[in-house]
């Protein structure tokens, strides 16, 4: 076996472990990153974030073309969907920016290794990470970041016994590289992965129910800007049935049949070609040798971390879906910034309070901060404004009017304490509210600021200026 020795190794190269590893390489660290598939970026570049959006982007063209080019004085006949070729763009997209990936860890000269890593010895002085595959290999480092993410939480672990078959019973990985559009499929779950990859199928014509065990889905939103999502969801042809619980599945003749319990406790029987669970994710630490070290974990099966990243073992962090949070790309990269500063004894710090949502359908929906109901629950003073999309000059022209704005402020100090976005490209338009907010901006501070002509984003302008009752064109 070999041994070299580092600052610090990183198990797990998705968007936490491979920005952490490049952090740690910038403030001069020797640095190795180890990666049990044979490409680098985690779920969220190889099966995640970025197939669903190259996925979403190509269904939401097809589906432009025949709902709204005609409104363009477009006419286009005989428009056709060519699956292959739209899962080979996908593929291509994520072959970019995997190779990619691994061109910044060339360039930043950090250790690649393949394999499966483990915790193999751990003392105050130095951890020896071993590194499974063909030739197994010890490093030895100052410094452990886990940051092997999560993987979908799976039939079986909410009690149905059924095998996930990629065939009949679908996760994401399986939904993102279907070979053939199906007819009908149930999408288990209305949370981010069972709306946006609902949309990607019913975008081509399969008939999506989604099934939520909740009273409601999108609860980060308030129940105002909820129903708006609804709405828009249910005149694409998206079918809700909340508050229903799926109690089992039978495959028969190529079909799918799922008995679910309503709120009034009948059982319903529903067919259909495909079942998608997006029920969640669960942390991934398997293969890590935690235990053998009394690394803990909470009861949700997250690696427990102090306000540094740090395990109860010295020297060994862990980042991203493995421990507590939102499971997000972006979480995790803030997060692997920080641990690598902290390591460097620089100052390190992530605002959870101001981390982003954003969920890629169309419209697409998006929102920082906290909403309407959460601020009347605490009883917090505050104020609302809202602007539509239908009042913009640019949403006309661009015939994306769904949707709208809403600022909530403190009503003493004006500060805004929340902005939720539903429409055209809320996706980026969001950006402009993280930024005020975390310079502490006041509703005033942003009605004031020039937003140039025409542009969607001047509907965080009015609805900024609503605060105060005081939006132009409403
Ligand atoms: P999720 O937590 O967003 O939603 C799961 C939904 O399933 C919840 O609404 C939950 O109430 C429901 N559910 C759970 N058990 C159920 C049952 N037995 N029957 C019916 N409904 C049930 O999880 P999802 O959509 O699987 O996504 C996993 C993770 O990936 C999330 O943490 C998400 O943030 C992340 N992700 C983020 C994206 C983005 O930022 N745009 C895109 C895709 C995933």
């Amino acid at each position: 076996m070999n041994q070299e020795k580092f600052d610090v190794v990183i198990i797990g190269s998705g968007p936490g472990g491979y920005v952490c590893a490049i952090r740690c390489a910038q403030l001069g660290f020797k640095t190795a990153i180890i990666e049990k598939n044979p490409t680098l970026g985690g779920t969220c570049l190889n099966i995640g974030c970025i197939p669903s959006k190259a996925l979403l982007d190509s269904t939401e063209k097809f589906y432009q073309i025949r709902h709204s080019f005609k409104e363009h004085g477009i006419i286009v006949s005989d428009v056709k969907v060519d699956l292959s070729q739209m899962m080979k763009r996908k593929e291509q997209v994520v072959k970019e920016l995997t190779d990619g990936v691994r061109f910044l860890m060339n360039k930043n000269k950090i250790e690649v290794l393949h394999g499966v890593g483990s915790i193999h010895s751990h003392s105050e002085e130095q951890i020896q990470i071993l590194v499974q595959n063909e030739q197994p290999q010890v490093l030895t480092t100052k410094n452990c970041i886990i940051a092997t993410g999560s993987t979908s939480i799976l039939p079986k672990d909410i009690g149905i016994p059924v095998d996930v078959d990629g065939e009949h019973i679908l996760i994401s990985d399986h939904a993102l590289s279907l070979k053939e559009i199906p007819e009908s499929m149930l999408v288990i779950g209305g949370g981010v992965i069972g709306l946006e990859l609902g949309s990607v199928w019913n975008r081509l014509g399969t008939k999506v129910t989604i099934v939520e065990i909740l009273p409601d889905i999108l609860l980060g939103l308030d129940s105002k800007m909820r129903q708006v999502a609804k709405n828009a969801f249910t005149k694409q042809g998206m079918r809700f049935l909340l508050n229903h619980k799926l109690k089992e599945i039978i495959i028969k003749n190529n079909r799918v049949i799922s008995k679910i319990e309503t709120p009034t406790n009948e059982i319903i029987e529903i067919e259909t070609e495909k079942v998608l669970f997006a029920i969640g994710r669960k942390p991934y630490t398997e293969g890590l040798n935690l235990e053998a070290f009394g690394i803990e974990k909470n009861e949700r099966g997250r690696i427990k971390v102090n306000q540094h990243y740090e395990t109860n073992r010295k020297g060994i962090f862990a980042i991203g879906d493995v421990i507590e949070g939102p499971m997000l790309a972006h979480k995790a990269e803030e997060e692997g910034i920080a641990v690598a500063n902290y390591i460097a004894n620089k100052y390190s710090h992530v605002n959870y309070d101001l981390c982003p949502y954003v969920i890629y359908t169309w419209p697409e929906i998006a929102w920082v901060g906290k909403n309407e109901d959460q601020l009347t629950q605490e009883g917090k003073e505050f104020l609302v404004g809202t602007f539509l999309f239908r009042a913009n000059g640019r949403a006309k022209g661009m015939g994306e009017t769904e949707g709208q704005v809403k600022i909530v402020a403190d009503k003493k100090t004006d500060k805004i304490l929340g902005v939720s976005i539903i429409g055209p490209y809320a996706s980026e338009l969001l950006g402009e509210a993280v930024i005020a907010m975390e310079f502490g901006a006041s509703s005033e501070d942003l009605g004031r600021s020039f937003h140039s002509h025409p542009n969607l984003i001047e509907v965080i302008k009015e609805a900024a200026l609503d605060v105060q009752k005081e939006a132009i064109h409403k």
